[in-house]
């Protein structure tokens, strides 16, 4: 289903969205390998591939925007990762020209779609060498099970499979039926969850408590113009980024305040959760890169569930009263 899904010819699961980036980077680089990663993607997937030094594997940053991305790469980059969609400030890459800059270079492209779901965007269909989830998120969709997932041509997914048994990344069958039901509605749920996301982003903007929304629904965000190049369906996903007025102090009264929305991490599940990226998602990223992005003590991720959109502002009109 995942394959099909991507329109890729194979697909392969792992125990989780890590096991999933771990074997690809052990059965691709090797010592004196250079590996090119977006300087706004998951901190663990940056923290691993500079744990790689010690074998001989050279990190490079590029990014976070589309053209300092291309710019870094040439012919001696193996391999380049990066995200449709930045977290946690939801920059919509187009990866379309990142993908014919890789195969123009010969650097192999690993695009993690984790963010954006095959329903809005399919890199392999897009020439990209693999397409990889964290299943956890809204392919699995409930919060309840981790998963990853790898999609590409057959022979790197045979190649995948003997790492995979090497390494013992592979998934559980409990947690590979939970999440092929949830795939089941993944489509459903999907579409609802763009649709509040949208809603509550432009209910943040016109909120006096708050300072700045990320989201690339917004006809002003300086991204829109890009995810309505590359998404399908005029969607932009289900996560809200946004800063309050009022700093780090502000920003934890609303995480003890929400009552429907829990304060925890992770995403794409059928609950409403907020994060609070600088002691998560972004935790393991540098400091002085974080703070080069904007990742700062007043920044609010929220993951939009299927709650009813009224529900969710009022409990975040509430969350934000002092
Ligand atoms: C974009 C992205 N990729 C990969 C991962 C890793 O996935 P997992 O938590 O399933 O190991 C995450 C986790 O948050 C993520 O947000």
């Amino acid at each position: 289903m995942l394959a099909k899904l991507d329109e890729a010819e194979d697909a392969l699961v792992f125990n989780c969205g890590m096991a999933a980036i771990t074997t690809i980077y052990l059965s691709t680089l090797k010592s004196m390998s250079t590996i090119l990663v977006s300087k706004e993607a998951y901190g663990v997937t940056q923290q691993l591939a500079l744990n790689l030094e010690k074998f001989g594997v050279k990190t490079v940053f590029g990014g976070p925007e589309t053209e300092e991305i291309i710019n870094s790469i040439d012919k001696n980059i193996s391999l380049v990762i990066v995200e449709t969609m930045t977290n946690p400030l939801l920059k919509v890459i187009d990866v379309d020209e990142v993908i014919k800059v890789c195969n123009e270079t010969g650097s192999k492209i690993v695009v993690d779609n984790t963010f954006v779901t095959p329903m809005l965007y399919k890199p392999v269909k897009n020439n990209a060498w693999l397409v990889l989830y964290s299943l956890t998120k809204y392919i699995a969709g409930h919060n309840d099970v981790i998963g990853g997932s790898v999609a590409g041509d057959a022979e790197t997914i045979k190649n995948l499979w003997d790492w995979r048994k090497n390494l013992g990344t592979i998934m559980n069958p409990f947690e590979a039926y939970l999440i092929l039901r949830g795939l089941e509605t993944l489509e459903v749920r999907f579409v609802k969850q763009c649709e509040t996301a949208l809603a509550i982003a432009e209910f943040l903007k016109e909120h006096p408590k708050v300072k700045e929304v990320y989201y690339p629904g917004l006809k002003d965000n300086p991204y829109h113009s890009t995810a309505n190049k590359i998404f399908e369906h005029r969607l932009y996903g289900g996560v809200v980024s946004f800063k309050v007025k009022g700093g780090k102090e502000s920003a934890f009264n609303f995480f003890k305040k929400v009552k429907i929305i829990k304060s925890t991490p992770s995403l794409g599940g059928v609950e409403t959760l907020a994060t609070y990226p600088i002691l998560s998602a972004s935790k393991s990223m540098p400091d002085k890169l974080k703070e080069e992005l904007g990742i700062t003590d007043d920044l609010i991720r929220l993951s939009v569930g299927l709650e009813d959109v009224e529900d969710l502002k009022e409990d975040i009109d509430q969350a934000l009263k002092d």
